[in-house]
């Protein structure tokens, strides 16, 4: 099957990006809303970012004007999806929303064509069985901004035709993006299943061993490669996305992450991180400053339980077959930053000392850290 016409639903964050990348590429794109103010301000974006394109040299005037007319902006849905091959859902993270969509998407679509949604942590399979066409629902899961971000996930649902996931896959690469398949559709799917609970375990850290947040974040980055710390990355990620991300990945399975009280304070006080000016850490609202973190300070912390969270989650992974080492860490690599190979990483503190320090936490904690079976056959 040949793509040429794409529609975005929804010019949030994630949506504009969309368009703007599919647009790039060559592709028609028309982008949907339910409020023209928000289209309208969702192609000032688009312009934005093309003009800065510009002024760098990157694009040409003319090469510009035309990415930008080639996206139609509009509120109607018959119109948006009476003339296309692929429909990228980025609406808001809820599932009874979703639902609502993709409803009325069956009613207006034509019935050959593949809806993708851009959810970070909703069950593909489950949105694929509001509709008549489930082996044509799929995950394509792009980072924010997906202008910048090379790494895309796709999450074929159970019931996918295995020549959509090929379609897609090509598309992707097609869009100059680094596509992984996560295998299965297990919740936070590659990245955020890392993610997700590393967060938590970093706040457990700092309870457990009283660590500063300077500390535990200078130890990531110094000693494991992270390209910032995990409490800035949390900052700048929204601790609204990580507290509705972990209640999503918990109602699916509880185990998955040993969860911190700190990140639902911090939300329930509408302290969101960089977006509201204070998270974990304070902002300054008018320029974009950088965490001040240090060598010195990563010696005061040895952060080996959050690395030795990260790699139980990539041997689980792997044993599920949601996906393989390679694919692991070009998400690691792509999606979170992490200069370092995590099994690199694993070995250089030695399996079987990781394994140990699992069980102890398995121990006094609970399920989530107990060692996954590969880790003993690796050993
Ligand atoms: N923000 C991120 O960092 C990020 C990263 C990856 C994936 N995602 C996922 O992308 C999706 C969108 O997230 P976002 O951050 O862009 O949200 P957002 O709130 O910024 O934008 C959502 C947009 O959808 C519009 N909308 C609501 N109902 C609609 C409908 N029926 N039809 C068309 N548009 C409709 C809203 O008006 C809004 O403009 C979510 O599933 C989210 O989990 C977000």
């Amino acid at each position: 099957m040949t793509i040429k016409n794409v529609t975005v639903l929804g010019s949030g964050i994630m949506g504009h990006g969309i368009a703007q990348i599919v647009s790039m590429s060559g592709y028609n794109v028309i982008l949907r809303d339910i409020d023209q103010k928000l289209l309208d301000k969702a192609m000032n974006n688009i312009k934005w970012s093309l003009d800065k394109l510009v002024s760098k040299n990157k694009l040409t005037r003319q090469k510009c004007e035309e990415i930008y007319n080639r996206i139609k902006p509009t509120i109607n849905l018959v119109d948006a999806t009476k003339k296309c091959d692929l429909i990228i859902e980025a609406v808001p993270e809820i599932m009874t929303l979703k639902k609502i969509v993709y409803t009325e998407l069956e009613k207006t679509a034509g019935v050959n064509v593949i809806f993708a949604s851009n959810t970070s942590t909703l069950p593909i399979t489950e949105i694929s069985e509001i509709t008549k066409r489930p082996d044509k629902v799929i995950g394509i899961h792009f980072f924010n901004p997906p202008q910048l971000m090379k790494l895309v996930e796709i999450i074929p649902g159970q019931k996918i035709d295995v020549a959509i996931v090929e379609t897609v896959k090509n598309f992707v690469h097609s869009l100059n993006k680094d596509p992984i398949v996560c295998r299965k559709d297990v919740p936070g799917f590659i990245v955020n299943r890392l993610f997700i609970p590393m967060i938590h375990e970093a706040c457990h850290v700092k309870e457990r061993h009283k660590n500063s947040l300077l500390e535990i974040d200078s130890a990531v980055k110094f000693k494991f490669g992270f390209p910032m710390g995990i409490f800035e990355l949390a900052d700048f990620t929204g601790l609204d996305v990580i507290h509705k991300a972990t209640v999503e990945m918990q109602s699916r399975d509880k185990n998955i992450i040993n969860k911190n009280h700190q990140i639902e304070d911090l939300f329930q006080q509408n302290k969101l991180g960089r977006k509201t000016g204070k998270g974990f850490y304070q902002y300054d609202h008018e320029k974009y400053t950088r965490i001040n973190l240090a060598e010195e300070l990563a010696e005061k912390c040895d952060a080996i339980q959050i690395i030795a969270n990260i790699i139980n989650n990539v041997a689980w992974l792997i044993s599920n077959n949601v996906s393989d080492i390679d694919e692991i860490e070009k998400a690691a690599k792509l999606g979170l930053g992490i200069k370092i190979p995590i099994f690199e990483t694993a070995r250089k503190y030695g399996l079987q000392n990781i394994i140990n320090i699992l069980n102890e936490m398995y121990k006094k904690y609970g399920d989530t850290y107990k060692p996954d079976k590969l880790l003993y056959e690796l050993v």
